[in-house]
């Protein structure tokens, strides 16, 4: 792993080929490793950076990061930041994942400029329903006394396909291991965020970017009907389901994953 230092926090990144760069953002309570067969697979024709957010994987929080609420845009400008760092000036193609992908819509509203396409994998564009902002600021209150293994056990079920489970174990558990890994402040600082970001459906027409929408078919917590309307919602968004796939899409069927962002890049090239 390389580190990039930025002024709140010294970040972790890996950085694999050279040519168009290309930044994959993780979910959450996740690291770059869930983008591990993009990284291998695309950096044969493009420069793949996949960082660890602030608080995630290998990049610690900042001092006073832990009773806060890092927002999608703190994020976001991290991430701007960072391609500072790395002296990359030129347009960048932005993939986000998930939580990566509410980051990429504050992405695009703050530092749009710097984008040249959008990739938008498993993600939402609606803020949360009452329900489910309340389960995220009481799982933020509550998981230092819990530890991460708890939120592994109760996100576990929802990330994968039900046939994931018994088709691919070692994936479940490689995953499981990451979500134990996390700190529990980082996790919580991440709930308040995504508890508090905003609904950005109306924002999705004026996106002006080549953009892919992908979803696994039968993801549970951003389900394909919703990815349908966000890449209906975009002008010339490309919609692709995955097929057999949960919402780890990148991880359960990593190669049609690849598939699909490299006919997107050849795309771009043209
Ligand atoms: C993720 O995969 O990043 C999370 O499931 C996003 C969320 O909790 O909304």
């Amino acid at each position: 792993m390389k580190t990039a230092q930025l002024s709140h926090a010294t970040n972790a990144y890996v950085d694999e080929g050279t040519g168009p760069p290309v930044l994959l953002v993780h979910g959450f309570p996740l690291d770059h490793t869930m983008w591990d067969a993009q990284v291998a697979a695309l950096s044969q024709q493009a420069r793949v950076i996949a960082p660890d957010l602030r608080g995630f994987g290998q990049t610690p929080l900042a001092p006073g990061d832990a009773d806060r609420c890092i927002s999608m845009e703190a994020y976001a400008d991290d991430l701007a930041e960072f391609l500072d760092v790395l002296s990359i000036r030129e347009p960048i193609v932005l993939a986000g994942f998930s939580m990566g992908g509410y980051v990429a819509w504050q992405f695009v509203r703050k530092h749009g400029a710097r984008l040249r396409a959008l990739v938008q994998c498993d993600t939402r564009a609606h803020a949360d329903a009452d329900e489910a902002r309340e389960g995220r600021l009481k799982m933020a209150a509550h998981v230092a006394e819990w530890g991460s293994s708890r939120v592994a056990e109760m996100m576990g079920p929802r990330l994968f396909a039900p046939t994931t489970f018994a088709t691919q174990p070692a994936v479940v558990a490689s995953l499981r291991a990451v979500v134990e890994r996390t700190s529990p402040a980082g996790i919580a600082a991440a709930q308040r965020g995504m508890a508090a970001r905003p609904d950005v459906t109306s924002w999705l027409p004026s996106i002006g970017l080549p953009t892919l929408v992908l979803v696994g078919e039968v993801d549970a917590i951003s389900p394909p009907a919703e990815m349908k309307e966000i890449a209906a919602a975009i002008p010339g968004a490309e919609f692709v389901v995955i097929p057999r796939a949960g919402h780890m899409t990148t991880m359960e069927e990593p190669e049609a994953v690849n598939d699909a962002l490299r006919h997107f890049f050849d795309k771009l090239q043209h």
